[in-house]
């Protein structure tokens, strides 16, 4: 998840996008209204929320480190809620806290930490989803081999996949966070230099036992053959491409939603990931950055990376209102 193909990317557009609010301002409201979730936060930035259905809340990943939840209980259209902090690890310093996936069968959240200035240390962390005490913390790369671990699925048996966006693999850690190995493939790497800025991003794991990863720059799919020696296949569309793909939900077994800074794309198949096509396409706010989805009561809802607003930040879950292309 994230275009963070550089963070002083990320950092100049915040600045820039704190300075003229009012422009900001009627930017909003110019958005095409769907049904939105709006929270208060104390941080800018704000990479992937997760609805929890069990326990009626978004988890939301802080890019200065730790989570938070947004209860909706209570929630009507026009409260803005608060975001509450839920873990922030001080041996973690200030390593950014990206990706996360809800591990519902084991009660716990699985987070992707990551170095995002220096690249200099990559990381893979479980917590309860309860009392929210680290189950395990289990560093992927750094500081000699720079990588950027960013976005995380969990299959059936409890193992995590865990995206590395600077070097175009995936771990692989096990269901106590033991690491396992990394899967890596000439078939992941486009041959332009231009495309290994940013690599693998979205992943998401498919119930028949493979994985589905995004290419950010490219917006190529692959599948991931978790069940047959990780073999790695570039998912073949048909029709039009994906130009850019951030973070991935799967709506239902051939359903698939993909984050992008231009749209969120509706994707189907029909033969288990081997082709696909885009079927519809949502808009986004675009000045907000949209990085992620999560699907909540079988409707897709879009995380956007910058909140707006001072002292609090105000940032936007909405709902993606797709048309046929
Ligand atoms: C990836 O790492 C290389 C060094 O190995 C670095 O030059 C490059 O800037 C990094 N790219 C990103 C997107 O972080
Ligand atoms: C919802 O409201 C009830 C009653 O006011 C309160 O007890 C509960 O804590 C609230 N839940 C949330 C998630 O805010
Ligand atoms: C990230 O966490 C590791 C492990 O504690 C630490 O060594 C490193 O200095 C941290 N990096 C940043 C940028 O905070």
């Amino acid at each position: 998840m994230g275009f963070l193909c550089s963070t002083r990317f990320v950092l100049l557009t915040l600045l820039i996008s704190v300075i003229p609010i009012a422009i900001l301002i009627s930017l909003e409201s110019a958005t095409p209204s769907s049904h939105q979730y709006h929270f208060h936060s104390s941080g800018f930035l704000r990479e992937c929320s997760k609805y929890d259905a069990p326990n009626s809340r978004f988890i939301v990943s802080f890019m200065e480190g730790g989570l938070g939840i947004i209860p909706i209980s209570n929630s009507t259209t026009t409260s803005v809620l608060p975001e509450i902090p839920v873990v922030k690890d001080a041996d973690l310093y200030t390593n950014a806290t990206l990706g996360l996936t809800i591990d519902s069968k084991r009660n716990r959240v699985v987070v992707v930490i990551s170095d995002l200035l220096g690249n200099k240390y990559s990381a893979v962390a479980a917590y309860d989803l309860s009392d929210w005490s680290r189950l395990f913390l289990t560093q992927l790369s750094g500081p000699g081999d720079k990588s950027m671990g960013d976005d995380v699925a969990v299959d059936a048996e409890g193992n995590a996949y865990i995206t590395d966006l600077n070097k175009s693999k995936l771990w692989k850690v096990g269901v106590t966070g033991e690491y396992l190995l990394p899967i890596e493939s000439p078939i992941f790497s486009p041959a332009v230099w231009y495309h290994k800025l940013a690599t693998l991003n979205g992943i998401v794991y498919h119930p028949k036992g493979y994985l589905i990863v995004s290419h950010t720059t490219t917006g190529n799919l692959f599948k991931v053959d978790i069940m047959n020696n990780n073999e790695v296949k570039l998912v073949k569309m048909i029709g039009k491409s994906l130009s850019f793909s951030d973070g991935l939900e799967l709506l239902s077994p051939n359903r698939l939603v993909v984050a992008s800074m231009s749209g969120i794309s509706l994707v189907g198949s029909n033969d288990d990931w081997e082709t696909a096509t885009i079927l519809e396409k949502a808009p986004v706010v675009r000045h907000r950055l949209a990085t992620g989805v999560t699907v909540k009561d079988a409707k897709v809802y879009i995380n956007h990376l910058f909140g707006i607003g001072y002292p609090k930040k105000k940032h936007v879950l909405a709902e993606a209102v797709f048309a046929v292309l």
